[in-house]
């Protein structure tokens, strides 16, 4: 069996430990982020990217962040927390987990804030690791679930990239995709390379060369033709926030394929755990989009490709209606259209359990 890639950690004296997802494929570097300021630097930076990854990223940064407060009484202590917290939470605008993530800390701070505060400082380390673990977990069902909806001889295409790096192990929509092989489907993926940042060719492609799965890389614009041919026979992606109508936020170029999909009658599965829902969101009109630097669209590995100052948009994600969605694959099981009952019911029950 394949080791598992080690996404990130906690580290026990006091640290963060985070695989730079920068220096993918090439190399295989680590870094130790020691404060809140150096994990937030990771995020926005993209050392540490994809939706639950960031949840439990941003848990860890506040959780460390804790760990260094010098307040002497617990509302000074969960005021300069909520800063902390402020910090990191303007990032990134657009995954919902990485906001999910501050907002369990918090939760956890204010119903404990009777404790003395260095055993409350290790109560949120340990709320951070608990959060770790139950996204491997959380994983794991998901490809359980959405496993079933593959057949040995299908090719799937995906985008972006959802798989152990984008969590803290095993994956999302690459989860599903690596548990039906390890039932032994025989399966192909296609790689959608995912410009402009390349989530798809440098770290889908590395981690599927990893797991052994039949793979093969093409650009984004290949992906209809790819469809007119007979060669897909259905699109898996993750989600970086769903709204409660079950319109998706995922990485830019996801509507196209979902248009892509209805047009060629084939099926396009978004696979995500519940913490990727908003309970505030209605519709995904409402969902805030991260706009980055013109500079990842008019360069490419530092190498300028278009006239110099060429105005250049850089929207990182978009959103898929609902409508276009075929199924949601949550940890909780695969929901079908229409979503919103279903979505409330279980975003009502999940955070009852909190
Ligand atoms: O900009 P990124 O790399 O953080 O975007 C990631 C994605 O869009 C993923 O598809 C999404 O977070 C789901 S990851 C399991």
């Amino acid at each position: 069996m394949t080791e598992e890639i080690r996404t990130l950690e906690w580290l026990p004296d006091g640290g963060v430990r985070i695989l730079d997802q920068t220096r993918l494929p090439g190399d295989e570097v680590y870094v130790e982020c020691r404060d809140a300021e150096a994990v937030a630097e990771a995020i926005r930076n993209l050392r540490i990217r994809g939706a639950p990854a960031l949840g439990v990223t941003a848990a860890m940064g506040l959780a460390l962040g804790a760990q260094r407060l010098q307040a002497s009484d617990a509302t000074s202590f969960l005021r300069d927390l909520k800063g902390i917290a402020d910090m990191l939470a303007r990032t990134r605008p657009t995954a919902r987990n990485l906001f999910w993530g501050l907002e369990r800390i918090l939760t956890v701070a204010e119903k404990h804030r009777d404790l003395s505060l260095p055993t409350l400082k290790e109560r949120l380390a340990e709320e951070a690791v608990k959060m770790h673990e139950e996204d491997l977990a959380c994983n794991r069902a998901m490809g359980e679930h959405g496993q079933r909806l593959i057949e040995s001889g299908d090719t799937i295409l995906t985008h972006c990239n959802t798989g152990a790096l984008a969590t803290v192990g095993y994956g999302t929509g690459l989860g599903v995709i690596r548990a039906a092989w390890e039932r032994g489907k025989q399966i192909r993926v296609l790689v959608g390379e995912t410009r402009p940042v390349l989530q798809g060719a440098r770290l889908t492609a590395w981690e599927l060369d990893r797991l052994g799965i039949p793979s093969c890389l093409i650009t984004d614009s290949m992906a209809g033709d790819f469809m007119r041919r007979g060669e897909v026979q259905a699109v898996i992606v993750g989600a970086d926030r769903i709204a409660l109508n079950g319109d998706v936020a995922n990485k830019i170029g996801t509507y196209t394929l979902a248009v892509l999909c209805r047009h060629h009658n084939l099926p396009f599965y978004v696979a995500a755990p519940f913490s990727t829902v908003d309970p505030a969101l209605a519709a995904g009109t409402e969902i805030p989009i991260e706009e980055r630097a013109p500079q990842e669209i008019t360069s490419i590995a530092g190498i300028s490709i278009a006239p110099r100052g060429f105005p250049a948009a850089n929207p990182a994600f978009d959103v898929t209606p609902a409508e276009l969605v075929t199924a949601l694959i949550t940890d909780q099981g695969v929901l079908y259209p229409p979503f919103a009952e279903a979505i409330q019911t279980l975003a009502g029950s999940s955070s009852a359990t909190q």
